[in-house]
């Protein structure tokens, strides 16, 4: 079952920044990276540190708690290690403005 969730207003989200969202206990950062928004898992792959307490630089976020990087667009990490990724769940912006996740819970 794929579920939409509105999140905030496209416009409350400014261009480098990122924000929080616990959807239905799931941790998900939004980030806005030049205009375009991706949405992925808030839970650095180490020690779960909260991604969107990082720093953005472009599409790539920094966990503050060690460093552990991704890119924003795949979920990849960069360095170190990798070969490990974080999900990424679509995003779309309805006529509204608002940002809606989509999430994949799986068959219902
Ligand atoms: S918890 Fe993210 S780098 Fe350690």
């Amino acid at each position: 079952m794929i579920e939409r969730v509105p999140t905030l207003q496209f416009d409350d989200l400014g261009a480098g920044k990122m924000v929080y969202f616990s959807i239905d206990g799931l941790p998900v950062a939004l980030a806005n990276v030049n205009g375009t928004v991706y949405a992925f898992g808030d839970s650095c792959r180490h020690e779960g540190g909260p991604l969107s307490a990082g720093v953005l630089i472009d599409a790539t976020v920094t966990c503050p708690w060690h460093g552990w990087t991704y890119d924003v667009r795949s979920g990849k990490s960069i360095v170190p290690p990798v070969g490990l990724r974080i999900p990424t769940y679509p995003v779309e912006i309805g006529t509204d403005g608002m940002i809606y996740v989509l999430i994949d819970w799986g068959a219902a």
